[in-house]
């Protein structure tokens, strides 16, 4: 079994829903607990074996590659000052040199453009799709989940939550025939962001996908879809006639973090998981909640 190697994040996204939090700083850079969101999302694609992430970039997203680089001057600053901790955790927390690329989308085409963006990085090689709006919180990290089923099945893989059928029209839905396995089924069908009264299922995309390299010649030609854009889901829909799919149900809550609601929820739920936080985040809130009108 080819082992996945590379994983694709598209961060060209505008974030018109974060304004104004997103005018000057990249909304994959707001802050989850203690560190943006981006980061948590890189930290699951290592966890679960990646080598090297593409991240697709656009306009004003500089802020996301200095995150990841060395800060010279802070550095010099933190050691001056004895705040070797904290210090070594920022360096401790730094990819290694190269395992991060970035490419440019230039227009914004929609999600399968961007996927598109990263083909010649990835090459002729299955790879990971991370969509950096959605969080989990899981132990192993849902790419990590898809890993293990990508083991045993090999081709596509993609992860999938139940939701209220009223909420599948914001989401990719997924066909379902055969159970392979607990919480994994053949995918016979899909659909970017159906009618409730078309959705196929209530088991919508959750945004970590395996993806297998014949991809980005479905993608190269691919027509604009749901809301004028080329979305990755036609593209798979399209692959789905020449290879198979899976649906994992992963194990762990996803936070939708495209809305502002989705996102301060992950801030709670994180901030829960985080022992010094917890307990007296606990007592604030309880607090908060009795005060509220
Ligand atoms: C994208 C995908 C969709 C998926 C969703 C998860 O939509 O196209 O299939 O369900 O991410 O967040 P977007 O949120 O970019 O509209």
């Amino acid at each position: 079994m080819t082992r996945i190697r590379k994983a694709v994040l598209p961060v060209a996204g505008l974030g018109t829903r974060f304004l104004p939090a997103s005018k000057a700083v990249p909304k994959e850079m707001i802050t989850v607990v203690d560190r943006p969101a981006i980061q948590w999302v890189i930290e699951e694609a290592f966890a679960a074996g990646i080598e090297h992430a593409v991240l697709v970039t656009g306009r004003n997203k500089s802020a996301i590659e200095d995150h990841f680089d060395h800060a010279p001057e802070l550095e010099a600053t933190l050691r001056e000052r004895g705040k070797e901790e904290l210090l070594n955790r920022l360096l401790a927390d730094l990819p290694a040199a190269g395992r991060l690329s970035y490419t440019r989308q230039q227009r914004p085409l929609g999600l399968g453009h961007a996927v598109a963006c990263a083909r010649d990085i990835i090459g002729e090689e299955p790879f990971a799709l991370l969509l950096p709006d959605m969080l989990s919180l899981a132990e192993p990290g849902h790419m990590s989940q898809l890993m293990e089923v990508h083991e045993k099945t090999g081709g596509n893989i993609i992860a999938v939550e139940e939701v209220p059928r009223e909420d599948t029209h914001k989401y990719g839905v997924v066909a379902i025939g055969e159970a392979m396995a607990e919480g994994v089924w053949r995918i016979t069908g899909m659909v970017e962001k159906p009618a409730p009264e078309d959705a196929p299922s209530n088991l919508i995309i959750s945004g970590r996908y395996i993806l297998q390299p014949e991809i980005f010649r479905l993608l190269a030609d691919q027509a604009p879809g749901a809301g004028g854009e080329i979305q990755i889901t036609d593209a798979m829909k399209r692959l789905l006639a020449e290879q198979p799919f899976f649906a994992v149900r992963t194990r762990g809550e996803t936070h939708d973090c495209g809305s502002p609601l989705g996102f301060l929820k992950a801030n709670l739920a994180f901030a829960l998981n985080d022992p010094a936080l917890a307990d007296d985040l606990r007592a604030e809130m309880a607090r908060l909640l009795k005060a509220a009108p």
